[in-house]
């Protein structure tokens, strides 16, 4: 099959696009950012869409979950996202607890991305009862991406950060759970942490794009964190994350050769200083010396 926007995108990825990009077979291209420079790079090199995770609880704020992230905290992040990245899709994540209250909390925090951050759509954990809050969302014209297996915000009751759906039974109800957060009107849907069979059945099953993150290579897509791709996060990463750069140690190497440099007294050098005109400086020069010792007329 003819890949389909195989040459760099004008416009902005639309989610009409997103989703024929299943129907083509070129996989969607998924990644995290958090600040602007990550969006424009990120933009720079072709990414469909970004992710403003809540994943920034743990990778710039230094918390040991996603849980503390905080509607303020995602909403300064995404805006600084949305000024780096014109053409993905950029989606913002709904953090625990801003829609786990009500359809019209949900509703409401949704909005403040969409008004404020100016993100493209929504991302929410879970099933369940998250099928109504998608609904309400979806119904007020503001697009939503579903994330089932490993759910980070749950994951104390999911038993910890591990594989999900792999007994049968719990397979089956991960294909039921998308099944409903499709019919809720999701545009798309983050599978993390499946079985690869199970994640491939489940790609096949749906009409929406599935995006996976250790869930094997037959969905439709890929999300990596940015911190976990790139190298930079000290933490432990989970099997699915495959390391592109280890930016960690650049920065490092960078770091100490300009503590080296400053206390070498060999930064800086000539080309990194401003200079004054000569005579300027004399007058300045003679200035100062009038004022500390000044003529007696
Ligand atoms: O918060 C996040 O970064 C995520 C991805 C892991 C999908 O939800």
């Amino acid at each position: 099959m003819t890949p389909r926007y195989a040459a760099p995108r004008q416009t902005k990825l639309t989610i009409p696009e997103l989703a024929e990009l299943k129907h083509s077979g070129r996989r969607i291209v998924m990644v995290t950012a958090y600040d602007a420079p990550g969006g424009r790079l990120a933009d720079a090199a072709g990414v469909d869409v970004v992710l403003v995770g809540d994943s920034a609880a743990m990778t710039v704020l230094g918390h040991e979950s996603t849980v503390p992230a905080t509607m303020e905290e995602l909403i300064v992040l995404t805006r600084a996202v949305t000024r780096g990245a014109t053409r993905p899709l950029v989606v913002a994540d709904l953090p625990f607890g801003s829609f786990q209250v009500s359809d019209e909390s949900a509703l409401e925090n949704a909005i403040r991305f969409v008004k404020e951050a100016e993100a493209d759509a929504v991302k929410l954990e879970g099933a369940g009862r998250s099928l109504s809050r998608v609904a309400a969302i979806v119904g007020a014209g503001i697009s939503v991406m579903g994330h089932i297996g490993l759910t980070p915000q749950s994951a104390t009751a999911l038993g910890g950060f591990k594989a999900q759906g792999r007994t049968a039974e719990k397979a089956l109800q991960l294909l039921a759970d998308a099944r409903a957060l499709e019919a809720a009107g999701c545009f798309s849907l983050v599978l993390e942490a499946v079985p690869a069979p199970v994640a491939a059945r489940m790609t096949r099953e749906l009409s929406i794009p599935t995006i996976g993150i250790g869930a094997g290579a037959a969905c439709d897509g890929q999300v990596l964190v940015w911190h976990d791709l790139l190298g930079l996060y000290e933490g432990r990463s989970p099997r699915f994350v495959k390391r592109y750069a280890d930016l960690a140690g650049e920065i490092q190497r960078a770091l100490e050769a300009y503590a080296k440099d400053v206390r070498a007294g060999s930064f800086p050098e000539e080309q990194h200083t401003y200079s004054i005109p000569d005579e300027e400086l004399a007058l300045f020069e003679a200035a100062l010396q009038e004022s500390v010792h000044p003529r007696e007329d």
